[in-house]
């Protein structure tokens, strides 16, 4: 089976995706960080909301499986390693573990739920945002068209894992937290600039599956599927993202 893995690039990422990390920033106030606590944060990436979560005073170690985007986040002074979630061995150790808009691109998520569930200590919370059900649906569709006609199956190149409120409730309280709210959110997102970057940035697990040399066609005809919905009448590109936003406890 085909295993597709999306790559990051630092400075692709900050320019392009820097918006990801500073929409996320209610989701650190949901977290309401305190001093001197011990937070982890789960698929940090560059580590800007990292920084968000230390400048309350918390002890933060930020982790992510892009020894890229870590590379980028070390350098700016920030306490993180790269490691993927699933291979976490951490044993009641954080006040609170923190997410943004990263949890859809780890599978299975069961799995990623109960190590986060053992790395709190009890009592501690789990609060996220990841992409919920219906996320990017119109982008999503318009990429496995354009896979499905150049004959390759787009399920083996999908990196994306999208919860319903239900599902993930159950899948919380599976591993054994307390769920205190559970939301979809829909929040179309308006793009700085043109659809295709956004695509190179964040479609790169479907752009393995097409040789180098005929990406450019693609991204194309992904813009044209697209436009007549996708692209409004102040000439602007709004995603179609929906949030899946979650608070859960550990019982103490
Ligand atoms: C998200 O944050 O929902 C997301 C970002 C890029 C690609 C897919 C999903």
């Amino acid at each position: 089976m085909i295993k597709a893995k999306q790559t990051w690039s630092p400075e692709t990422y900050l320019r392009h995706g820097v918006f990801v990390s500073l929409l996320g920033e209610p989701v650190v106030q949901v977290l309401n960080p305190k001093e001197d606590e011990k937070i982890l944060d789960v698929g940090c990436g560059e580590g800007i909301l990292t920084e968000k979560i230390i400048e309350s005073g918390a002890k933060v170690l930020g982790i992510d499986n892009s020894a890229e985007l870590i590379a980028g986040a070390h350098e700016r002074g920030l306490n993180v390693a790269a490691l993927d979630a699933l291979d976490m061995t951490f044993d009641n150790e954080f006040d609170a573990v923190f997410s943004n808009a990263a949890l859809h691109w780890m599978s299975p998520l069961s799995k990623v739920f109960e190590k986060i569930f053992k790395a709190l200590k009890p009592g501690g919370r789990f609060v996220a945002e990841m992409g919920g059900s219906g996320n990017i649906q119109s982008i999503r569709m318009a990429l496995y068209n354009a896979l499905t006609m150049r004959g390759y199956d787009p399920t083996l190149y999908d990196p994306w894992s999208y919860l319903g409120d239900s599902s993930a409730r159950m899948m919380l309280e599976r591993a054994g937290f307390e769920v205190r709210s559970c939301t979809l959110i829909r929040r179309p997102t308006e793009l700085d600039g043109d659809i295709g970057p956004w695509l190179e940035t964040f479609a790169g697990s479907f752009m393995q599956a097409i040789p180098d040399d005929q990406h450019e066609s693609v991204i194309d005809q992904v813009r044209d599927a697209l436009q007549p919905t996708l692209f409004d009448p102040n000439n602007k590109w709004v995603a179609d993202y929906v949030r899946l936003r979650f608070k859960a406890v550990k019982p103490a």
